[in-house]
């Protein structure tokens, strides 16, 4: 794999959450183990005024509280390379002092790399884009540097909401491309960079074992879960305008579908990984819009002891039909899985905090052991199941059906179990810092492309435009915190015979 270019990352929105939460933190565990250029540097740019020193302080509180083992002498060897610049990166003007401190700190020889981060606000990256061009900062003839055979370059990398429907996406996309290549986009979702989601890519490709049983012939079912325990919290303002199938089903559940039901690439890079994932995307089957309470349940959190219910909350707009529950089912046009459904799920107050893939193979074309009463009928029903935990744990587990020990024949569950992460329970490292470092060396493996950000947004458009409105009536309230989402969202399964993974 290439080393990380050298390069001066310039952080838009830097007195952001995202920024101290995530960022910042990913990149000390980068340059904690090794991984950073030594001539990388980092520049926050945002509107407030404050000193290098003064947002640096900050940075050193923020990453303290959240990487394991932080080490004051090795910060002190990175905050030297980390400096700020007030200033509206949504005007044109404002980048006059922005640009002339970027060329100051990094392009004084013109040939600096410029990596932009956008960790503002949605509603900002056109604006900011826009003046990016202005600035002159991006020349679509690159000029090799004096000595330097490669040109240097100018990469963006978008956080997600990546619009928020599929015209929006595409407007996007077409101010990007009249500042920045393609192949200089980066539009990241961090659940790439989760350890557990790149890992069944591994599991999936370098195992000769499942990929022959890895289709509709086989394959009875697959679930894809993304509960959280917790609810809006104080994302209210945002969320409401969002909910579950913008923030989660769009983005990251899709990503995490494409990664199990795409093709393999002939090779493992990145052009070859991303059209696999964009074909998958495109052969979603558009839902039937007259019936779409057979394809998806949405739902809303009622009150609980103590704590008020979703349509109650402070900031949530009178009557708002915003969904903190989803489940879709997905089919696809293509020789692979025609006919085997997934399932996908989301939502907020759930019953458990827990990330997870699950593959359900078909039963054995008979039941050789009904006749041993229902626990045996139950117990080939739950087996032959894998299941692909990406947080909290990060493990794979395949359960299967085996004889119980006794004089009796009888069947129990067994599973088997392994690690996934492979880190012997350590901690896994922010998942933004292994994506920015793929940024920093051209690697684009693990972003979206354009078209694959467009189709993600075509699968879900039946759900959340006009034709939504009846799944919609009635949700206030349609499940209790602590469950596992509303009634619509079993029947979803049981219409099919099927139900959710719920146990664990
Ligand atoms: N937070 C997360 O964990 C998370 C996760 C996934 C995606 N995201 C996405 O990441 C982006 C940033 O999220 P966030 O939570 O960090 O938002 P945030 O806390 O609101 O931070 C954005 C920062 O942008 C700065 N800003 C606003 N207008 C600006 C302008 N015109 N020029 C320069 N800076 C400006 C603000 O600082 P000043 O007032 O000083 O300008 C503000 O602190 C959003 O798109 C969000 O959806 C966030």
């Amino acid at each position: 794999m290439a080393a990380p270019d050298p390069c001066l990352l310039v952080i838009l929105g830097a007195s952001g959450d995202l920024t101290s939460r995530k960022l910042l933190p990913a990149l000390y565990e980068q340059h904690a183990a090794g991984n950073l250029h030594p001539r990388t540097s980092v520049l926050g740019v945002s509107r407030r005024a404050k000193s290098d020193e003064a947002w640096r302080d900050e940075l050193a509180e923020a990453v303290r509280s959240r990487v394991a083992n932080f080490d004051p002498a090795l910060w002190a060897t990175l905050a030297p390379r980390i400096r700020y610049q007030a200033g509206d990166a949504a005007r044109p003007d404002g980048w006059e002092e922005i640009s002339a401190r970027i060329r100051r700190e990094s392009l004084a020889d013109e040939c600096g790399n410029l990596l932009f981060f956008l960790a503002v606000a949605p509603e900002l990256y056109d604006p900011i884009v826009a003046a990016i061009g202005d600035s002159g900062l991006v020349p679509r003839e690159r000029r090799a540097c004096l000595g330097d055979p490669a040109a240097p370059w100018r990469r963006v990398i978008v956080e997600k909401p990546f619009g928020v429907d599929e015209p929006s996406a595409r407007a996007l996309n077409q101010r990007l491309a009249s500042v920045f290549e393609e192949s200089d986009i980066y539009r990241i979702d961090h659940y790439l960079g989760k350890e557990p989601v790149q890992g069944l890519l591994a599991l999936r490709f370098a195992n000769g074992i499942f990929e022959p049983l890895w289709n509709e012939r086989f394959v009875d079912h697959v679930q894809i879960t993304a509960a959280e325990s917790l609810g809006v919290e104080d994302r209210v303002a945002f969320y409401d305008q969002t909910g579950a199938i913008r923030d989660m089903i769009q983005s990251h559940l899709l990503q995490v579908l494409a990664f199990v039901a795409m093709e393999p690439p002939s090779v493992f890079a990145a052009d070859r990984i991303r059209s696999e994932r964009r074909n998958i995307l495109e052969s979603i089957q558009p839902p039937d819009v007259e019936r779409l309470e057979e394809v998806a349940a949405l739902g809303q959190y009622a009150a609980a002891e103590g704590s008020p219910g979703y349509a109650e909350t402070e900031g949530v707009a009178a009557g708002s039909t915003t969904e903190t529950f989803a489940a879709m089912k997905v089919h696809f046009d293509n020789w692979r899985w025609a006919g085997t459904p997934f399932y996908l799920r989301s939502g907020k107050r759930l019953a458990a905090k827990r990330t997870e893939v699950v593959v359900q193979f078909k039963a054995p074309p008979t039941n050789l052991f009904r006749t041993l009463g229902q626990d045996a009928e139950a117990r080939v029903a739950e087996a032959d199941r894998l299941i692909i935990e990406i947080a909290p744990q990060s493990r794979v587990r395949m359960r299967f059906a085996g004889r119980a020990p006794g004089a009796t024949f009888s069947l129990k569950t067994l599973e088997m179990s392994a690690d996934f992460g492979g880190r012997g329970g350590g901690a896994e490292p922010e998942a933004y810092g292994p994506l920015i470092l793929d940024a920093m060396r051209g690697d684009q493996s693990l972003f979206k492309d354009r078209e694959e950000v467009e189709a993600a947004w075509a699968a879900v458009e039946p759900l959340l435009g006009a034709a939504s409105q009846d799944l919609r009536r009635g949700i206030a309230g349609n499940y209790a915190p602590g469950s596992w989402g509303p009634e619509s969202s079993k029947l979803l399964l049981g219409r099919d015979g099927r139900s959710w993974h719920d146990d664990g």
